[in-house]
Parts: C-alpha cells; structure tokens; sequence
C-alpha cells in the first residue's frame, strides 16, 4: 500500500470511528445489553471499505468530509448489521469475525437478531437526522439509495440467493447477480452517498462512477471468495474455508482459483478505464480500488 495512501486511509478511519462511537447508542443507556451489543459488533474492526469508498467519491465530488463521514458511517451501519446477521446459525454459521466471536456467540441469537434491526435504523436515523447536503431533495435520494441497496433487491435479496443456491452450481450469470445484489449493492450505495455529499455531477459522470462501482462491488466479493478458499483464519479474522464447508456456490467453486483472479484483475482494469475519464480527481478513488484487489485480509 502506498505510504500516501495508507495515511489518507488512516485519518478517515479515525474519523469514521469517532462517528460510530458518537453515534452508537451508550452501554449505559437502557436496553444495556442490546447497547453493548451494537457497539461491540460495529467499533474496533473491520476495513471500512465502504467508508474508504464514500470518502474517495466525496473527493471527486469536492465533498465536506464531515458530511461524507456521517454518510460513510450510515453505511457501515447497514453493513455491520448485515454481517452479524450473515454470521447467525441460520444463514452461514459463523463463530468468528474481525478476529472476535460472533456476536451470537457472544451474546445470543435473539440479541444478534435484535443488533441487526437496530444498527439498520440507526443508520436512517443519522441519515434523516444531520444535514448532509443544502438541498433536501438530494439527502431524500441519498435514503432512498441507501434503503433499496440495503432491501430485497440489493443486499437483502442477494443473501436470500445465496441462501437458496447452496449446493447448487450456478452458472455465471447467476453468480454474478448474485454477487452484485449481496455485496454490491452497498459498495455502490457508498460510491453514490460520497458523491451526493458534494457539488451535483453531470449525468454522464454519475453514469460513470455507478457504472466504476458495479464492477467494484463485483470485485469486492470475487476476492472475498478467493481469500476463504486461500487465506488463513488469523489473516481474515473470520473461519476460513467457510465457503466450501457449507457448500456455497462461489467464483472459486465456478471458476477456480486462477480464473477468478484474472477476472478480479479484468474487473478492475474495466474500473481504472472508467476512471480515467475523471482525471486526477479520481486518485483515491483507484487507490481504494487497487487495494481492494490486491488486499490479502
Ligand atoms: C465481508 O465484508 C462481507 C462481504 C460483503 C464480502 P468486508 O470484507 O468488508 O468485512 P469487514 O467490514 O472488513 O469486516
Ligand atoms: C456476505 O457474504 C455478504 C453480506 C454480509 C451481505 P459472505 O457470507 O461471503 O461474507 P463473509 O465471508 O461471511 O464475510
Ligand atoms: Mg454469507
Ligand atoms: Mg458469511
Ligand atoms: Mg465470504
């Protein structure tokens, strides 16, 4: 990673978790546990992809970074919830994440159940709650982005695929509907929030920067695959090898190995041809592609 990067990286990380901190409800404020809970499954871990990816597209923008933090927290939020969920015994039976027990295990499933539902509205609180742009039209479209990239037909549905596809071999088109809905769907909602932050884009470049996204989010879960089939449990901070365990359909059990990274590595290519038509505007937001491919955790 670039020194300038990962410096640039490090400073908004700071920043997003100052945001959640002050925005998770206190473990002195009544349900306790439940608050314990939320604050316990979203503080202290994970890579803030999506955060990194609002601050990158909030640059192209010319964005406040103090809107793109709250707008980049709204969607960790969704995220966090959606993890904690994805790790319950009904869906992918999970002991392990960001190097922790699960939150299930941690505490139990019906308080996980409860985590989800309450970071998922505690992400639209915040969105309804501060101003993030001067015209209130934009931050409606941004909630509306937001609340159909988190429902049935974004993340939400794509779970729901991937829950009926175990033990199926899907064929690629398949798998990548699958893909783009339950993790691309809110890697695009973090590029178009970022953007919405700042001064309004021609049609054309809000064209190209969903268009950068699609095959980000793509990207994003094709190496997600090809780390559980190849990096190690201490790497990842979550069991590795889950996906074959449990019988999942993935670029990997498709393609193989080598196959699913050249496609990562076309995947990005197509997103760095994109975001060449922006200039250097676009700088962080090829940083955070290229890690994103290139990352091992
Ligand atoms: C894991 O997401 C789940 C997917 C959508 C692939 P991340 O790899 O972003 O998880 P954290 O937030 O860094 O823990
Ligand atoms: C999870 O995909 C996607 C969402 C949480 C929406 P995975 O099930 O592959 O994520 P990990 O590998 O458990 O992080
Ligand atoms: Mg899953
Ligand atoms: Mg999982
Ligand atoms: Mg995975």
């Amino acid at each position: 990673m670039h020194p300038d990067f990962q410096l640039w990286a490090s400073e908004r990380l700071a920043l997003i978790e100052t945001c959640l901190e002050k925005h998770l409800p206190a473990t002195n404020c009544a349900p306790a546990r439940l608050h314990d809970a939320m604050r316990y499954s979203v503080l202290g871990g994970g890579k803030r992809v999506r955060p990194l990816l609002a601050f990158a597209s909030g640059e192209l923008s010319g964005a406040d970074q103090a809107h793109v933090t709250v707008a980049g927290a709204a969607v960790e939020l969704i995220h966090a919830y959606s993890l904690v969920h994805d790790d319950l015994p009904c869906m992918d039976n999970d002991t392990l994440r960001r190097g922790k027990p699960t939150c299930h295990i941690k505490y139990d499933e019906p308080t996980a159940l409860l985590v989800g539902d309450s970071l998922q509205s505690l992400a639209f609180q915040l969105l309804t709650e501060i101003r993030l742009t001067d015209d209130p039209s934009v931050q409606l479209e941004m909630i509306r982005h937001l609340a159909f990239a988190a429902g049935s037909r974004g993340m939400a549905g794509g779970q729901a695929i991937d829950l009926d596809s175990v033990g199926k071999i899907l064929n690629l088109p398949e798998l990548e509907f699958m893909h783009i809905h339950k993790t691309g769907a809110l890697i695009r909602a973090a590029v178009t929030l970022g953007a919405r932050c700042g001064n309004k884009l021609s049609e054309t470049q809000f064209k190209q920067l969903d268009h950068f996204s699609k095959c980000m989010g793509l990207a994003f879960q094709v190496i997600d695959d090809i780390l559980d089939a190849e990096a190690t449990t201490t790497a990842l901070g979550k069991t590795a090898g889950k996906d074959a365990e449990n019988n999942k359909p993935t670029y990997v059990s498709i393609l193989g190995i080598k196959q699913a990274r050249e496609l990562a590595q076309e995947l990005r290519q197509e997103a760095t041809g994109v975001l060449g038509q922006f200039g250097t505007g676009a700088l962080r937001l090829q940083q955070v592609t290229d890690f994103i491919v290139q990352r091992e955790f």
